[in-house]
């Protein structure tokens, strides 16, 4: 039998959405790992081109992190302050495994925490070479108002609410749709003991 199991799997636009695939067991263990990694390579807080700070802060584990400042925004080898980035921590692979159907191994582990107030604008997760592997993404912690549109930007678009435990796995031609976080319930979830909600998207960059 599988580490894990969803209660219910929705579909959005194309995208999976498993509820609950990590139970509170497994989440307090991937908060672990994630420990263990912003330990080694701090949470930073990105700038755009333009020099606005973004409201969520990150780090990154395996090959490559996502970056930005005023350079504009790149995956990189190294962290901001200079150290390759920590492995890929094990559990966060098993759920690549089990859920995104690839035979590539994810080789971005982005970490995006929101304090509150935190949001994400409308993007998409373009960055990336091989559009054929999935995103892989894991909510831990607070309530998160998740909206996604279309391949171009505005239009109609429909949101959930993603809770602590819950997977979206964004492949097939919903890879390319525009996507972002309106807001946090902060305090929603007792998993962080400051509260506050982790994201953890999985990447094939190359
Ligand atoms: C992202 O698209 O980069 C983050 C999505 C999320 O926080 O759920
Ligand atoms: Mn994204």
């Amino acid at each position: 039998m599988s580490e894990f199991a969803a209660n219910k799997a929705l579909e959005l636009r194309g995208m999976q959405v498993l509820k609950g695939l990590l139970d509170r067991d497994a989440q307090e263990r991937m908060v672990e790992e994630l420990r263990h990694v912003i330990r080694a390579a701090p949470l930073f807080s990105p700038v755009t081109q333009s020099g606005k700070i973004m409201s969520v802060r990150m780090t990154s584990a395996g090959r490559f992190g996502w970056i930005s400042d005023r350079n504009g925004y790149r995956y990189s080898e190294t962290h901001p302050d200079g150290m390759p980035w920590p492995e890929m921590p094990p559990l966060v692979s098993r759920v690549w495994d089990t859920v995104s159907g690839c035979a590539r191994t994810p080789e971005c582990c982005l970490i995006n925490f929101y304090g509150e107030s935190a949001r994400m604008g409308m993007h998409q997760d373009i960055d990336e070479v091989d559009f054929s592997a999935p995103v892989v993404s894991i909510s831990l912690g607070d309530d998160a108002l998740f909206r996604v549109g279309n391949e171009a930007r505005g239009g109609r678009t429909e949101s959930i609410w993603l809770t602590s435990g819950d997977v979206v796995v964004m492949g097939g031609a919903s890879r390319r749709l525009f996507h972002g976080v309106d807001r946090v319930k902060h305090g929603s979830s007792t998993l962080l003991p400051r509260a506050g909600r982790i994201n953890v998207t999985l990447r094939v960059v190359t």
